[in-house]
């Protein structure tokens, strides 16, 4: 997770200001629009007037109780980050709200540190939704993997927001080859269109995918997998690479564990891991905040030029509710309060 929640004692409140808010009152039920306590900033921190929120995978996660870092002290405000602006009317991307401050709300508190300049070339809305998982694809691209150039890259469960985006920005750092997994066959043929070399489809027969695997990898194989899914399509991926087709390939391959949408567990049979060169990692950890500032210039300047794009639509936060568990078919839904 790129900004984690900080926690420190809160400055006291003004008990009767209140604003609206996508506030959880219950661990695994939708968050409902309502009043919250006004966040009060303390030292190194800042209050940003939210005009934009991401809903994100991980937002649904730490709700339902199911996060490593979801929270029980409730009632809490949903979002981990988003764009506003704050008091000195300056346009910032921020990260990290001071629990139980959230991004879906009328206004937050972040430490000033996460509150990042944003260019006006950039909409609230594509902002809020690309910096997540540009940046976290980005890092764990050339951060956690240290792709190389002219490497190979498979990514698996290509067609959600973040494989999209890691597709592209795999290109953009230089990867010889970019090979996009996915189930969903219409966002799978719209993948050329982000960098795709070749796509494969989940949705095949064990022995089909683990063939598809095999002729992807070429004679020169995958160096880095970047897997948002997990769970049957991550124990088809390592299941294949005992084939001899891998084996003889040498080179090690570089896996990163980064979602679970397929799943959140896996059966590891030990001869993967003695049958080919194979190191699999996670994306643990904040990064250093020069490298995660870096990272947000590289995607901001990406999403300027138009290389790095997303689809979003609107939600009134006043509707949050019954967005929450609504299908976003492959788009972002950008919260506005
Ligand atoms: N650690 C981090 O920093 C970080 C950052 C970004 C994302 N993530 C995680 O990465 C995952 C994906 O995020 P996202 O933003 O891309 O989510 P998303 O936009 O909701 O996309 C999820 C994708 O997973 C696919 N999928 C679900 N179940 C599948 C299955 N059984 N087999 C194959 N594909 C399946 C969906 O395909 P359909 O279209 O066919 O339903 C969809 O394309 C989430 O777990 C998220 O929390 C982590």
């Amino acid at each position: 997770m790129l900004f984690r929640p900080f926690v420190r004692p809160p400055p006291a409140c003004k008990i009767n200001a209140t604003m609206n808010a996508a506030v959880l009152h219950t661990l695994g039920k939708p968050p409902r629009y309502g009043p919250f306590a006004e966040p009060v900033a303390g030292d190194g921190e800042v209050i940003v007037h939210v005009h934009a929120a991401a809903l994100k995978p991980v937002d649904k996660q730490l709700a339902s109780g199911s996060h490593y870092a979801s929270t029980h002290a409730l009632p809490t405000v949903c979002g981990i980050d988003g764009v506003g602006h704050r008091d000195d009317g300056s346009r910032v991307f921020f990260g990290g709200p001071r629990p139980p401050y959230g991004a879906m709300a009328e206004r937050t508190v972040v430490r000033r540190v996460f509150a990042f300049a944003l260019p006006d070339a950039l909409s609230d809305e594509t902002a809020a939704a690309i910096m997540n998982p540009g940046v976290s694809a980005w890092l764990t691209l050339a951060a956690r993997a240290k792709l190389a150039p002219g490497e190979n890259v498979l990514i698996l469960g290509a067609t959600g927001v973040a494989g999209k985006l890691a597709t592209k920005i795999a290109k953009l750092l230089g990867a010889a080859r970019v090979v996009s997994a996915g189930r969903n066959h219409e966002a799978l043929s719209t993948l050329h269109k982000h960098g795709a070399d070749a796509t494969i489809r989940l949705d095949s027969s064990d022995s089909e995918l683990s063939e598809a695997f095999a002729r992807e990898a070429g004679s020169s194989g995958f160096q880095v997998v970047i897997d948002y899914l997990w769970g049957q399509p991550a124990e088809a991926f390592l299941a294949a690479i005992t084939r001899k087709e891998f084996a003889a390939i040498g080179s090690e391959t570089r896996y990163v564990q980064v979602g679970e949408s397929a799943g959140p567990t896996i059966s590891l049979p030990a001869a993967v891991l003695r049958s080919t060169p194979l190191t699999i990692m996670g994306t643990a950890g904040m990064p250093p905040r020069e490298a995660l500032a870096d990272a947000l210039q590289k995607v901001m300047a990406h999403a300027v030029s138009g290389e790095l794009q997303i689809e979003t639509e609107q939600i009134p936060l006043a509707g949050i509710e019954a967005a929450w568990q609504r299908d976003q078919h492959g788009r972002r839904f950008v919260v506005i309060p």
